[in-house]
């Protein structure tokens, strides 16, 4: 059974941003795509960039630095250089805290 525990606070994502945060060891990156929240690996499946650091249009990733595109509610790849997906994490809200479950 996942085990949720506390990221961050809806206050500390607004919409439209992402921060990368560890839980669990793993380094993972939480999104607020206009008031839904999705967790997902830290790192691009193309050549590990910080996801954190790319841009959010809805559900649309576009990662800095070779401009792959990943769909953060699937984690499926939409546009190349990368052919992987990402692994995402299942994430709910309770009151303003956000918790994620990595295992
Ligand atoms: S590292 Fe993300 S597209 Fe290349």
């Amino acid at each position: 059974m996942a085990d949720f525990q506390k990221v961050t606070t809806t206050e500390d994502l607004p919409p439209g941003k992402m921060k990368e945060f560890t839980l669990g060891g793993k380094k993972i990156t939480v999104a607020n795509t206009d008031g839904e929240y999705f967790a997902f690996q830290a790192e691009c499946t193309h050549e590990h960039c910080a996801l954190a650091g790319g841009f959010l249009d809805g559900y649309t990733l576009t990662c800095y630095c070779h401009g792959a595109q990943f769909d953060v509610s699937t984690g499926g790849v939409l546009a190349p250089p990368a052919t992987s997906p990402i692994t995402v994490y299942k994430t709910k809200v309770d009151g303003e805290n956000i918790l994620v479950a990595v295992d």
